[in-house]
């Protein structure tokens, strides 16, 4: 089966308790669950983590890169600012998930610095997002 990594970034521990009624009410534990089923239904061995620590998810990115693993990357709030998450990124394939539909929030989530490398952007379509991501990098 080809492993992809599911990585998702800071405050998305929270989920379930998070701003519901911006997130939904699925926990992170349920999502990871869910996702590896979704994955087994595809053929991929999908791995969730989730780390409040930019520099571990830039050693994680490096790992997807050195591996040749694809990467669903919900990056969080280091979405809208951070170039180090970006680079490292950028040596990866990778679809970008957002669960809320960010244009429709504050206006510094409109702009992504990851957007411009993704291979795919998935915005607003809550923790199903997730499932889509991971059938497009089963269709590539
Ligand atoms: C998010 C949107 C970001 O703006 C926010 O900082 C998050 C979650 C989303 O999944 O909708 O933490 O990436």
């Amino acid at each position: 089966m080809r492993k992809v990594l599911v990585l998702n970034g800071p405050n998305l521990g929270r989920l379930g308790t998070r701003q519901p009624e911006i997130y939904g009410g699925v926990t992170h534990d349920l999502l990871a669950e869910h996702v590896v089923e979704t994955g087994q239904g595809m053929e991929l061995d999908v791995e969730v983590r989730q780390t409040e620590h930019e520099g571990q998810m830039i050693e994680w990115l490096h790992e997807a890169a050195d591996g040749d693993i694809p990467v669903v990357l919900n990056a969080g709030a280091w979405t809208h600012y951070s170039y180090a998450i970006a680079d490292a990124a950028a040596l990866t394939t990778y679809v970008e998930v957002h669960i809320s539909n960010v244009h429709a929030r504050e206006e510094f989530r409109s702009k992504s610095v990851l957007s411009a490398n993704a291979s795919g952007i998935i915005i607003g379509c809550g923790v199903g997002g997730y499932d889509l991501a991971l059938a497009h990098l089963s269709a590539m």
